[in-house]
């Protein structure tokens, strides 16, 4: 409760100096607070550019190294892994998902052999990388399957669990999958692995970027309205929300970002559940063309990235997380 009144009372008192704002700051950002993303893609010795999203790169195999000492060096928690997806891979089940030999299960394999516990890793539980149709489950008659999609979500998180994989993702939006996937994981032993649930997922177009940068653009049609959520609703997040921590979510997740810091604040004064927040790509690519366009100053980065603080988020995925020492 403020007392007394201006002339007194002068809230500016505080904001004097420097070091005044610094004391009485009420949110900060660390590197502890940052999940950086990275794409893979097939072959040898590439770091490739990817059109839509500046500054950001798929990388094969043999150079994710660099990308994961370089993590590990800046002090970030964890790394979230995304394959790029050649067309021949793709089909309409999306088998690839669970072939112990695609890109993530190499690079899960890869980077625990070489860090082991020094950095965790997280990967998307979805088969939109993999499908032809771009969706993330099963595709029928122009419907997207909910139970027949879980069956294969299952297995797609016990093939990434036993290669390694430290959280799993399910970033697919059906009903369901949590209590689905926690059951299977704990029959097989994996009680540890935990659960990020994508559980207020939104039906955005903030993802275009994504979608190339995965190889999905070209081949995806329509949306994935009858899955993730209306953009119109918020009571409807904290339901999923609900529903979510009941079947086992350890983490819950807030996509995109920066539009749904409402979403994010509401679910942190209701559930005291860890709230992560994911910047997507097309949050990404506005800030850095307009950076780059000049129309802004680079700070912008950090002001966003703050305004996920503040409204309770306790990570944010970022695809700036590999430059926090320029934006911090
Ligand atoms: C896949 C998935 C998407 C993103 C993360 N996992 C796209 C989608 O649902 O279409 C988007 C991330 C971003 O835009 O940065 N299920």
């Amino acid at each position: 409760m403020i007392t007394g009144k201006f002339p007194s009372l002068r809230l500016r008192r505080n904001r004097k100096s420097d070091w005044s704002r610094r004391l009485v700051e009420e949110n900060n950002l660390t590197p502890n607070d940052f999940i950086l993303p990275i794409f893979l893609i097939d072959g040898k010795n590439k770091k490739q550019a990817i059109k839509s999203m500046p500054d950001v790169y798929r990388y094969t195999l043999d150079k994710v190294s660099f990308v994961v000492d370089k993590a590990i060096k800046k002090g970030l928690p964890m790394i979230a892994l995304f394959p790029y997806t050649e067309k021949n891979k793709k089909n309409d089940l999306g088998t690839e998902a669970l072939n112990e030999n695609n890109l993530v299960c190499k690079a899960i394999q890869l980077i625990k052999k070489k860090y082991k516990n020094e950095i965790g890793i997280m990967c998307d539980v979805a088969l939109d990388p993999y499908t032809s149709h771009g969706h993330d489950g099963l595709f029928k008659s122009g419907y997207v399957l909910n139970d027949e999609t879980i069956k294969v979500l299952i297995n797609q998180s016990l093939l990434q669990a036993q290669m390694g994989c430290d959280v799993l993702a399910p970033s697919d939006m059906m009903d369901g999958r949590i209590g689905k996937i926690r059951k299977a994981l704990d029959k097989e032993n994996f009680k540890n692995v935990q659960i990020l649930s994508y559980a207020a997922k939104y039906a955005s177009s903030f993802y275009g970027p994504f979608r190339d940068a995965i190889g999905s653009k070209n081949f995806f049609k329509g949306d994935k309205k009858t899955y993730q959520m209306d953009f119109r609703n918020s009571d409807e997040a904290l339901r999923e929300i609900s529903l979510d921590i009941k079947e086992g979510a350890d983490i819950v997740m807030v996509k995109p970002g920066m539009p749904y810091l409402d979403i994010i604040k509401s679910i942190k004064e209701k559930f005291k559940i860890p709230v992560f927040a994911y910047q997507v790509s097309g949050e990404y690519s506005l800030l850095s063309n307009a950076i780059k366009k000049k129309l802004v100053n680079k700070k912008i980065v950090f002001e966003s990235l703050m305004a996920f603080k503040r409204a309770g988020a306790n990570a944010i995925v970022s695809y700036y997380a590999d430059r926090l020492d320029k934006i911090l």
